[in-house]
């Protein structure tokens, strides 16, 4: 932990609660103590009296006091923040390997901050200081993380090598999408100046959003500068907006936007298409509409469907508790080892049968679906009449379907149900496999069985 991070570290907090900068004195004050040094040396180096000094530090130590929820002075500050460091190091998701974090107002930093940042910069501000700037604050938290090995090496190819300016994680709810996004924040920090997360939950403005990033860019970055596209330009942002769906509109196809949010469309898109250094990632149930077309002219933009975890969800029952290691397989398979699933059945099995996954699946026929089918219902609810008609035409089939065929049963000309099929495949519900060269799609059969049977 070096001085000038625990600096900068203080001097966010207290901007943060109240929207002013530590004053010169403040930071030698801080500096000073640091380094083991009494107040007489401090107000001697600082050239002012002693007094002055004191007074100044004891104001110091409750805000920040107050901030940490900690009782500080200055014996005890050093010790306070290294424990903290400590406390951190074992008990986060996050871990840092180098770098600090700032997640709820915890400090995080090794000690070991070696590794050479990423040789682009030309003129970036934080290029000579080794310690991405991180925001997890809007982000969950996960206990456990689980495999996801190639999917981790897709996403650090496109950002590490192919620079990759927009990349869109997309799936069904609960499938990872956030763990997933942590543990590449946790992996790639070093190749950062700042690293943020922003959920959409509330469904902000894009206003809102840019006003966000540009406070939390501007805290270390004096002049600011006039808009995002200037951050990117200048350093190394990653930014993770999260539950992207949510300025999405319900009842029509996938990846429409609200009224009043369309510009988010404008500002991904520039985002893609203009020269800089950064990335954007967007976690979302659906894929943005632009996205597809910015891929397929293959201007910087890439989307990865994340669908389940392979047998490493065995770790799921393991840490529950499960018995019947030898059906665990089977359980993945019906589940598509959707780990939010998982852990919902899991419970399950262990209320109803003690933990027996034997017993569970005795029944093979009937699917069961308990805790999920409001979970599903979620997914229903937001597709149009179209999607609807065409969802409900594939749950009645027995097979893959080619669906250059005419689907005359399907109420829905052949356009139309061309364009549903598309939809349902950027939410997830419907996917593609290649056999003698055809492309053939199928419905989910989690949301076959939960529709078969309403
Ligand atoms: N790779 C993983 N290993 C273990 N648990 C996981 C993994 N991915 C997701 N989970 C668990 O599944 C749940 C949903 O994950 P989350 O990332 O919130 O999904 P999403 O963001 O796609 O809605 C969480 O409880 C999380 O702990
Ligand atoms: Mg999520």
């Amino acid at each position: 932990m070096n001085v000038e991070d625990v600096v900068q570290w203080v001097n966010n907090l207290i901007v943060d609660k109240t929207g002013e900068h530590l004053t010169p004195l403040q930071e030698a004050i801080l500096t000073g103590v640091w380094q083991r040094q009494k107040y007489p040396q401090i107000a001697k180096d600082y050239n002012c009296n002693e007094s002055h000094v004191k007074k100044e530090a004891a104001k110091l130590w409750e805000k920040l006091g107050e901030e940490l929820g900690e009782d500080l002075n200055k014996f005890n500050f050093r010790s306070k923040l290294e424990k903290k460091y400590t406390i951190s190091q074992v008990s986060n998701f996050v871990r840092c390997v180098k770098g600090n974090i700032n997640i709820c107002n915890e400090f995080v930093q090794t000690i070991e901050d070696t590794k050479t940042r990423s040789p682009f910069p030309p003129n970036s501000p934080q290029n000579n200081s080794q310690s991405p700037i991180i925001d997890l604050t809007d982000a969950p938290e996960f206990p456990y993380f689980y495999d996801r090995t190639s999917e981790l090496s897709t996403l650090k190819q496109w950002i590490l090598q192919a620079h990759t300016r927009l990349i869109t994680i997309y799936g069904l709810s609960g499938i990872g999408k956030s763990a997933i996004a942590l543990k590449l924040i946790e992996q790639i920090q070093t190749e950062f100046d700042y690293i943020i997360w922003l959920s959409l939950t509330n469904t902000p403005t894009l206003s809102t959003v840019q006003t966000e990033l540009k406070q939390f860019f501007g805290r270390s970055q004096q002049p600011s500068l006039p808009t995002i596209i200037d951050y990117f330009r200048s350093s190394r942002c990653l930014v993770i907006l999260d539950d992207v769906q949510n300025i999405f509109s319900s009842s029509q196809l996938a990846g429409q936007y609200l009224a009043g949010y369309e510009d988010y469309g404008k500002f991904f898109k520039q985002l893609a298409t203009s020269s800089h250094q950064s990335c954007l990632i967007l976690l979302s149930w659906e894929k943005p509409k632009e996205i597809a077309n910015l891929e397929a002219e293959n201007l910087s933009t890439r989307s990865l469907h994340l669908k389940g975890l392979g047998q490493e969800a065995a770790e799921i029952f393991q840490q529950k508790g499960l018995v019947d290691e030898e059906k665990w397989s089977d359980l993945i398979a019906i589940y598509q080892g959707h780990p939010s699933w998982l852990n919902i059945i899991a419970a399950t099995i262990l209320e109803l049968f003690d933990g027996s996954v034997s017993l569970f699946l005795s029944d093979v026929n009937d699917l069961f679906l308990g805790d999920l089918e409001p979970i599903l219902e979620s997914h229903l609810k937001r597709l149009s009449e179209s999607e609807k008609k065409a969802l409900y035409w594939l749950a009645t089939q027995k097979e893959t379907v080619d669906i250059s065929r005419k689907t005359t049963d399907s109420e829905l000309s052949q356009s139309e149900f061309w364009q549903a099929i598309q939809s349902l495949g950027r939410r997830g519900l419907v996917e593609k496999v290649l056999v003698g060269g055809r492309s053939l799609f199928f419905l989910n059969p989690v949301f076959k069985a939960y529709i078969q049977c309403r």
